[in-house]
């Protein structure tokens, strides 16, 4: 049985750290924006108990080390502005899933490019993945320019996947390789 511990890494302007009790009216103020879930098959949470109930099961996570889930905390201000996450991790074949959120206020300064390489940094040198995972709607132009940023490739697309908001939406596979994360490391 491998274990996935949540620790506290630091980057420039960023600290990604396990989620607490606290954080719950910050998270709630990311989630119940439609612009952060526009592009999810699931509606903005309209009450503070969907991030108590988030924040429950994340606390799970990390007694089991189950799954990595981080918050992001701007380091200047202290304020808990979105989330990253490793999860569905199968150990046998070292692969995971990725995910990711920022409050819509803090768009467009790169604060997501910089959780995803602190967070992806982590899962190949410490974890050891071989393989992470993301799946995005074609439409979410800022989430795939990150992915790319990252390394990703697209690697498949799947029509019509998801219901979002009243529409079936498609999805694009992206993967990306420790062998990728190693080369772009080396450049
Ligand atoms: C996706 C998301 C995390 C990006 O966060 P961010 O901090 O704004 O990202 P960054 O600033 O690091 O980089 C965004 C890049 O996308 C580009 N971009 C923004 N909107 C874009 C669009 N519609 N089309 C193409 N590129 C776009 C930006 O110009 C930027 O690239 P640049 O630095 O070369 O200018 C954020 O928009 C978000 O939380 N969205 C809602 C939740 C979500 O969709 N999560 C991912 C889906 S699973």
């Amino acid at each position: 049985m491998s274990s996935y511990p949540t620790p506290t890494l630091t980057t420039k302007r960023l600290t990604l750290r396990p989620l607490a009790p606290d954080d719950a009216a910050d998270l709630f103020a990311v989630f119940s924006d439609p612009a952060v879930v526009r592009y999810w098959s699931a509606e903005p949470w309209t009450s503070i108990a969907f991030a108590e109930n988030a924040i429950a099961r994340a606390l799970d996570g990390y007694r089991e080390q189950s799954e990595v889930r981080f918050g992001i905390e701007l380091a200047e201000t202290g304020a808990m502005v979105g989330t990253v996450n490793l999860h569905h991790f199968f150990p046998q074949n070292r692969r995971c899933e990725l995910g990711y959120a920022l409050g819509s206020p803090h768009w467009g300064k790169g604060y997501a490019t910089e959780a995803l390489q602190a967070a992806l940094d982590y899962g190949f040198h410490e974890l050891r993945l071989n393989r992470v995972e993301a799946d995005i709607d074609p439409r979410n132009g800022a989430s795939a320019a990150v992915l790319e940023r990252m390394g990703f490739r697209k690697e498949g697309y799947m029509p019509e996947r998801w219901f979002v908001h009243g529409e079936m939406a498609d999805t694009i596979n992206y993967g990306l390789l420790r062998r990728y994360w190693d080369a772009r490391e080396r450049t």
